[in-house]
């Protein structure tokens, strides 16, 4: 259960690469115990907010807490210890394909810990019974199906017994019965561990199953912080009461929904349109010379 207990604390967090300016002042407290599911639009910054949280991304501005350490401030000791406390489930698993599920579920013991070759044994058969791959432990990565990648996956994010886990898109390209799988292993590792969890997904069943909060971010700021119970009640409203939101809300709505109408195609389609055609925002602001080059008039 999620208590106040503050494990990650993200303050007027900014990141740009180059001129692009991706996250443009996010605050955000996540809790101990509670699963937070971070969504939005393709491209709204959500691995790069979930990556500068992992701290493989530098801030431009701003700070970053976790388990109430700022990690821009550690040592190279320091920020090695904090890393052993998070696990991580990348998008596609990322296993070493030229070693076994289970030598992929050794690893981080055998680099971050002295434990004895046959304690890791243990552990890691223990890791794998909890996502239902014991008995595949010999076989490579290329000899199991996507799910069972992702479960590996899981089985190795978890081997250090983390504080937090991060996951980007756990249940991205898998058929709806393994993502419900996948979701209910979420459920019953973040209850039975009292792990705190931060998962990046647009699969909105699946972000309805798992979360406790929700974010929203879009354009690289944060929409709408709330519980699962406020973003369902959103989702649920009529039309009739949803033209009543506010514009951020409205926003919120139409992702909830997957409606093709709604402000996020409308501003998608005013922005191309006048741009593309006439070198122009949304606002009529002249965003290019729109003249083909060498032309004389
Ligand atoms: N390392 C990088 N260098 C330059 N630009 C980057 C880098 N990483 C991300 N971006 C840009 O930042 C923006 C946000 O990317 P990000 O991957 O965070 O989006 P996302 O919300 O995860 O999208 P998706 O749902 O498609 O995974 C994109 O415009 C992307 O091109
Ligand atoms: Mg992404």
């Amino acid at each position: 259960m999620a208590s106040n207990d503050i494990r990650i604390s993200v303050r007027d967090l900014v990141k740009t690469f180059g001129t692009q300016t991706v996250l443009t002042g996010v605050n955000l407290d996540i809790r101990a115990g509670e699963t937070v599911v971070i969504m939005g639009g393709s491209g709204c910054g959500k691995t790069t907010l979930l990556r500068l949280l992992i701290g493989s991304h530098t801030p431009t501005s701003g700070t970053i807490e976790l388990l109430g350490q700022d990690i821009s401030k550690l040592t190279g000791d320091e920020s090695d210890a904090l890393k052993r406390q998070m696990g991580i489930l990348f998008q596609s698993g990322a296993l070493f394909q030229s070693m076994s599920i289970g030598d992929n579920v050794a690893l981080p013991l055998q680099e971050h810990t002295d434990l004895a070759p046959e304690i890791i044994d243990i552990q890691v058969k223990m890791k794998l019974e909890l996502v239902g791959l014991r008995p595949h432990a010999n076989k490579l990565p290329s000899q199991i199906s996507g799910g069972m990648m992702k479960r590996a996956g899981l089985a190795r994010a978890m081997a250090m017994d983390p504080k937090i886990l991060f996951y980007d898109e756990p249940s991205a390209g898998l058929d709806p019965v393994t993502s419900a799988e996948i979701d209910q292993l979420i459920l019953e590792l973040t209850r039975s561990f009292g792990m705190t969890s931060v998962v990046v997904t647009h699969e909105m069943d699946s972000a309805f199953t798992i979360a406790d909060r929700m974010v929203m971010l879009d354009g690289g700021r944060v929409l709408k912080v709330d519980t699962r119970e406020e973003f369902d009640r959103i989702r649920q409203l009529p039309e009739s009461e949803a033209a009543l939101l506010s514009l951020d809300e409205q926003i919120v709505y139409q992702f909830l929904r997957g409606a093709a109408n709604g402000p996020i195609t409308r501003r998608r389609s005013a922005d191309d349109y006048r741009e593309d055609l006439l070198g122009m925002d949304a606002a009529g602001n002249e965003t290019a010379d729109r003249r083909p080059s060498g032309a004389r008039y």
